[in-house]
């Protein structure tokens, strides 16, 4: 059972980080704390006062909830992203470390009592558009945190000079926080603006590999990347799991295009589609499924075929390598 201490101290928390919903439960907490001391009356009045705070709170609020304050809101922002793991097309051994990731993570505490500690650094690399992005958000969604996604083209230019200043921020902000944080497109950390400025560069990226390193294990930290080869290899031990993405072979290809028609697809013969899926990636394959629907409804029907399909995967191809 919690003191009042630590009570003060997670209400102090969950203030700092702007999170509501936190504070309310924390004082609620509070209050079967007191009910339990017989304390009803007290008990009575911290409930009616979350009531009444509560509906006092405008309803635009519930998308705040988490908002960064300070420094951290210009540099950091923050999604409750709804996507979860059966929309993410992927093969059964990716499916596999994703579905063990989470279970790391739901059963952390048990974990850390014993001196393990979950997989909580994880870097995601691989092409263009085969959902590195979106496994950021379903481990949000699947995990029931936010995602707080950190604008490194900001942290770049606008703070240039004081990146690893603007780290530390971020950083405190893993610590505090729960949640997971991406650092989409994490190579641009270690390519300075300033271009030849590689002394600078080096700094920046030492230093997120740093604070990386000490990073807790109950926020989770997501490096995203289609550059392989320009990282260093050493960096890639500084992760708990490096997953590579892949584009998508004709089965998975046609599995992503069914999901994304839904009942518009139902009689399209997909042995035939997934003779034209070519070298698409995840998402030009959900761009292409998602013209054929448009010009199926356009024309006033509602199945979409195999046809109309092959016409907006050719497109695709040809736009893609334009
Ligand atoms: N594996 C996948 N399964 C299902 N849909 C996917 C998958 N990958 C990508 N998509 C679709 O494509 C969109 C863009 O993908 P995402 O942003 O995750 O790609 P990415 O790997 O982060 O690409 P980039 O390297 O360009 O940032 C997703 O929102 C989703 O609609
Ligand atoms: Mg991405």
């Amino acid at each position: 059972m919690a003191g009042l201490g630590e009570h003060v101290t997670a209400l102090v928390r969950s203030h700092g980080s702007g999170d509501d919903s936190l504070f309310y439960a924390v004082a609620m907490q509070i209050a079967a704390h007191e009910a339990r001391q017989g304390h009803r009356l007290l008990a009575d009045d911290i409930k009616k006062a979350v009531e009444a705070s509560r509906e006092a709170t405008p309803r635009r609020n519930v998308t705040k909830l988490a908002q960064p304050r300070g420094d951290l809101a210009e540099l950091v922002t923050v999604d409750h992203p709804e996507v979860s793991l059966r929309d993410l097309v992927v093969t059964d051994e990716m499916e596999e470390r994703l579905e063990q990731i989470l279970a790391e993570q739901r059963q952390r505490k048990a974990l850390l009592k014993h001196g393990f500690a979950p997989v909580h650094r994880i870097l995601l690399e691989g092409p263009p558009g085969t959902g590195k992005t979106m496994t950021a958000a379903v481990l949000a969604h699947e995990l029931a945190l936010p995602l707080f996604t950190i604008r490194l083209d900001v942290l770049m230019s606008k703070f240039m000079g004081e990146t690893a200043s603007k780290l530390r921020v971020v950083f405190d902000g893993v610590a505090d926080r729960r949640g997971v944080y991406l650092f989409d497109e994490f190579d641009a950390l270690g390519a300075h603006r300033s271009g030849n400025d590689v002394g600078e560069a080096r700094r920046i990226l030492n230093s997120f590999l740093v604070f990386l390193e000490n990073s807790g294990p109950d926020s989770i930290v997501v490096a995203a990347t289609n550059h392989r080869r320009i990282l260093d290899k050493a960096l890639f031990r500084r992760f708990d799991a490096v997953l590579t993405y892949a584009l998508p072979d004709p089965v998975h290809a046609v599995a992503v295009i069914r999901r994304r028609l839904g009942s518009l697809g139902k009689g399209v013969r997909w042995l035939t589609v997934s003779k034209h899926t070519g070298q698409l990636s995840h998402a030009d394959l959900v761009k292409a499924a998602e013209s054929a629907a448009k010009s199926v409804l356009m024309r006033g029907e509602t199945q979409v075929t195999a046809e109309d399909l092959i016409v907006s995967l050719h497109a695709r191809q040809a736009a893609s390598f334009d």
